[in-house]
């Protein structure tokens, strides 16, 4: 189990926005928009590209915590799953100052059952087409995971679930206070 917790952290602490905006030559991720390592943050960049990718790598790291551990520990893709969505929010590489998981939360869902990943896909792309706030569209999705996942009859996955939809609205703080007061930027918006 401790295995498993370290793989998943290690693979979920990789920064890859982080990373990316850097060595892309797009500056300190942190010191631009909302300060997040996210892929919604590159996008602020106005490099799509780089902003696409982070999105692909911080969802595939969290897809691969839960297959390697199911590979090379089965029973353990829980825990894998958990340690990746925390890694990639509190990275020690980082301070423990990391992104707002929402990509990841795709990766871990997909990896874990693959229909519950299709939902909150679903629920997270149309709100975010719909309403055009990324933040909007993390938090419904993150909101929808553990009700799917009950409606599923996944219930060894119900309070995992619950705690990392908790975090990622506790992370989102600062975004929830913008959404009710009206300012929360949208796509494409300064
Ligand atoms: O996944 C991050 C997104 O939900 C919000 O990012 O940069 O707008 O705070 P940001």
């Amino acid at each position: 189990i401790g295995s498993a917790a370290l793989l998943g952290y290690l693979l979920g602490s990789i920064p890859f926005g982080l990373l990316l905006a850097r060595f892309g030559g797009a500056g300190d991720i942190r010191e631009i928009g909302s300060g997040n390592i996210g892929a919604t943050n590159v996008l602020r960049t106005g490099r799509k590209g780089l902003a696409a990718l982070t999105l692909l790598l911080d969802l595939l790291k969290g897809v691969a915590a839960v297959l390697l551990a199911r590979q090379l520990m089965p029973g353990s893709e829980v825990i894998a799953a958990v340690a990746a969505f925390f890694g990639h929010l509190y990275p020690i590489w980082l301070g423990f100052k990391g992104g707002k998981g929402v990509a990841t939360y795709a990766g871990i869902l997909f990896g874990l059952h693959w229909p519950l990943g299709l939902i909150y896909g679903a629920a997270w792309i149309g709100v975010l087409l719909a309403s055009r706030i990324s933040s909007l569209g993390g938090l419904v999705a993150a909101a929808v995971a553990p009700l799917a996942a009950a409606f599923l009859g996944l219930v060894e996955i119900v309070i995992p679930l619950i705690a990392c939809s908790l975090i990622i609205f506790w992370k989102h703080r600062e975004n929830i206070q913008r959404l009710m007061a009206g300012t929360e930027p949208r796509i494409g918006q300064k």
